[in-house]
């Protein structure tokens, strides 16, 4: 039976690096046990200009249908000031298919390490996990108002979306070194108060692993400091944004992180924690590592092809220790160079 991939390039570098990770994922579809049959839709600013709509009803139906998306990125300049902006179908989209848990792990490769502006010496070794709730918070809160002389957002958590996002954060630490850091606001947020009792309910349920608390204030300085102390760090939908695109610095760019998005039941799905870069949009240079390493989280985690998830990755990390750098980390290759050596590494492997 073929396994459906939905495939929304989106907007600005999203169609340049979601042709890169296609290429990687048919190199390794014929070691793969399953068959993939793709299906190309627009979304974001794609989808405005194509249907009037940046979650076109379409889309939508067949991303609720697939057996996993992959997503480019969506969002620029052309879109940023109407009513139904891109980011708004990005969210819509999440909310629709309950996607509350994000996971956008962070390691540095020793290919990587001397391109960090961070020492060696503090980044050698760093293999962390964010998990980010995705699917409410400060985001998704009503009551909320633009005016031109007030505005408020509203920072709402029911205590069942932090349990299954503290869930989701002690299942996976059980799978690594079975520490958990909670970060909140607990000194100031009503939310966060409650993030942090909730926090040490669940961890009862997990007595083989360690919970500790810290500020996001705090957290921000450490994570920087020593990034070796985190295994893994749960927190609030904006608290995760924030601090995984801070997290990019210790592999030394945003174009090296990937990420996936779960839900409880139903289609997971796969992209860059970064935007749709418009400062470099068109150019053939952005690094196309995040999409790539989305496809092989898409591999692992929806469809069990851990070899081949295996093989996407070691192939990146082999091209990365040879040299080929794309600007980003400071090298010269095009996201079309770098992606016909990853290739290339496949299929001699
Ligand atoms: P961005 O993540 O697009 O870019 C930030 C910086 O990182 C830029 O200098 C960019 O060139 C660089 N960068 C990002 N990805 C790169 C890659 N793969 N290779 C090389 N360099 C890379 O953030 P931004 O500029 O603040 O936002 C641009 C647009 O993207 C906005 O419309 C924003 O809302 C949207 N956005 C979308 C997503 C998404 O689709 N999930 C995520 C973040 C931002
Ligand atoms: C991300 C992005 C989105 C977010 C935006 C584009 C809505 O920054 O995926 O990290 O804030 O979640
Ligand atoms: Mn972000």
């Amino acid at each position: 039976m073929k396994n459906k991939i939905v495939v929304l390039a989106g907007d600005g570098i999203g169609p340049e690096i979601m042709t890169s990770g296609l290429q990687v994922l048919a190199a390794v579809e014929k070691n793969c046990t399953r068959d993939f049959e793709l299906e190309a839709l627009p979304f974001g600013g794609a989808g405005l200009d194509e249907v009037g709509a940046s979650l076109p009803e379409k889309t939508l139906k067949a991303c609720q249908s697939a057996d996993a998306i992959l997503l480019g990125a969506i969002g620029g300049p052309k879109w940023e000031n109407m009513v139904d902006a891109p980011e708004k179908g990005l969210l819509a989209l999440r909310k629709a298919l309950n996607l509350f848990a994000n996971i956008r792990p962070v390691s540095v490769s020793s290919a990587l390490m001397h391109l960090s502006p961070l020492k060696p010496a503090i980044v050698e070794g760093t293999d962390l996990i964010i998990v980010r709730e995705l699917s409410s918070g400060i985001y998704f809160g009503e009551p909320r108002e633009l005016t031109e002389q007030m505005a408020f957002d509203t920072a709402r958590y029911q205590k069942a979306e932090i349990e299954r996002i503290l869930h989701s954060a002690f299942k996976i630490a059980q799978g690594r070194n079975k520490k958990v850091t909670s970060v909140d606001k607990a000194n100031v947020l009503a939310s966060s108060k409650l993030w942090r009792t909730t926090a040490e309910e669940v961890a009862k349920e997990y007595p083989d692993c360690q919970l500790e608390h810290q500020y996001v204030d705090s957290a921000a300085m450490k994570l920087i400091q020593n990034p070796k102390a985190f295994d893994v760090l749960v927190t609030e939908n904006l608290f995760g944004d924030i601090l995984s695109d801070e997290a990019s610095v210790l592999p030394g760019s945003l174009g090296v992180l990937p990420s996936a998005s779960h839900s409880v039941k139903g289609p997971s799905l796969y992209e860059p924690i970064h935007g749709s870069a418009p400062d470099i949009a068109g150019l053939g240079i952005a690094n196309p590592i995040s999409m790539i390493l989305s496809v092989a989280m898409m591999l692992r985690q929806s469809f069990q092809e851990e070899a081949a998830a295996q093989a996407i990755e070691n192939a990146c990390d082999k091209v990365l220790t040879q040299g080929l750098f794309t600007r980003d980390l400071g090298g010269q290759a095009s996201t079309a160079q770098f992606t016909d050596a990853v290739i290339q590494e496949l299929e001699g492997a």
